[in-house]
């Protein structure tokens, strides 16, 4: 078993997404083992996002995740939970998405591209920490 942190950002839940996303995830086979939605500070999405930080869209990025509205921050388990989620999400540019993803099929542009993932075991265990503390998540 595996774990990875997923969240539903601002547009997918603005446009009453959440539904159909968390269908595609437990259809997947995925256990959603935590789950809170809530709205994130600047400061926060700061910290979670830290290694964008001298890319040219952080700004952008940090701006639309803080003040685009709630999100949906998300623990997910599986075997090979990393790679089967960012399969499921498929590629960031939603015109580079295989059909029958998530980005595919829900995303706005590749900032607004409804849905983020963990990109490897080191990043899953900082980001599902940042947001859970242990006693959140439950098997
Ligand atoms: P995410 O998987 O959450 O990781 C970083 C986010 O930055 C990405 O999804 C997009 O929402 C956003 N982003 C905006 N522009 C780019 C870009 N050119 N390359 C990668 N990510 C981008």
């Amino acid at each position: 078993m595996e774990r990875t942190f997923a969240i539903i950002k601002p547009d997918a839940v603005e446009r009453n997404l959440i539904g159909k996303i968390l269908e595609r995830i437990e259809s997947k086979g995925f256990r959603i083992v935590a789950m809170k939605r809530t709205k994130l500070t600047l400061e926060q999405v700061e910290g979670f996002y830290h290694v964008h930080k001298e890319r040219p869209f952080f700004k952008d990025l940090t701006t639309y995740m803080a003040t685009g509205g709630p999100v949906v921050l998300l623990a997910l388990e599986k075997g090979n939970a990393i790679a089967s989620w960012r399969e499921l999400m498929g590629a960031t540019n939603p015109k580079d998405a295989a059909a029958g993803t998530i980005r595919k099929d829900f995303a706005v542009d590749i900032e607004k591209n409804s849905v983020h993932g963990s990109d490897s075991p080191e990043n899953a265990a900082f980001e599902l920490s940042y947001f859970f503390s242990l006693t959140e998540i439950q098997p």
